[in-house]
């Protein structure tokens, strides 16, 4: 897919995640426009797609200027060998780092103050779609957060999740989801990601 493509997909899936849906019909177009003109999250996924395709194209200068750009405006860090799943969804930007090879599905949700990479240079997380990351979270190492999985908040996750569980503590242990947190992370189908 291209960069259009690529920025036009990843406006309908951010206006998906914050309908809190994972499938069903396509957004409208007023609130795909809406999601990537109010939300901050939107312009540094749209940087990060400028930068891929930067490095794709060998364009000198654009990913190191844009990732700056993204560092001292928003306060946070995407390497350059991230697999960026559509509609990523950054509430709050400040202090996220998305470091290594990491993989992050569709319509992740980042809270804010967010670290996901390696542990001891032994690989990166695959977080598959439609995870929701609370704030101050840590997610290390080569593990698998499960679709639609939630990683309380202050969590330091260094082993697998399985799907819709929730993660919380130090290190995390695992538990059963309750009613409130489901609404909110979102299950089921997608279109799209990290599988
Ligand atoms: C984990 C979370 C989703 C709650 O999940 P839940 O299943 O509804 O959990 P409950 O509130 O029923 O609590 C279950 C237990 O986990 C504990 N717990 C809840 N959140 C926790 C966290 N982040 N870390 C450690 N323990 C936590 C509760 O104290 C409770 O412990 P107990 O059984 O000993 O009483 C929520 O607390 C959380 O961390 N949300 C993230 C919010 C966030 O990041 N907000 C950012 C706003 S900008």
């Amino acid at each position: 897919m291209g960069l259009l493509g690529k920025i036009t997909a990843d406006a309908f899936e951010l206006a998906r995640a914050l309908r809190k849906e994972t499938s069903g019909p396509r957004p409208s177009v007023k609130e795909a426009v809406k999601a990537a003109l109010t939300q901050d999250g939107y312009k540094v996924l749209l940087m990060s797609r400028i930068r891929e395709s930067a490095r794709r194209w060998h364009i000198p200068g654009v990913n190191h200027a844009l990732r700056l750009v993204t560092t001292v405006l928003y306060s946070i860090e995407i390497g350059n060998d991230i697999e960026l799943g559509e509609g990523i969804n950054f509430t709050h930007t400040l202090g996220t780092v998305i470091g290594g090879t990491s993989k992050v599905g569709a319509r992740v949700k980042f809270m804010g103050n967010n670290t996901i990479g390696t542990a001891k240079d032994n690989g990166c997380p695959v977080i598959e779609d439609d995870v929701v990351i609370g704030c101050g979270a840590r997610v290390l190492g080569p593990i698998r957060v499960g679709r639609g999985a939630f990683i309380g908040a202050n969590a330091v996750v260094l082993t697998d999740v399985p799907p819709g569980a929730i993660a919380t503590g130090i290190p995390a242990k695992i538990h059963e989801r309750t009613n409130g947190v489901s609404s909110d992370a979102g299950k089921g189908a997608s279109t799209n990601g990290v599988e």
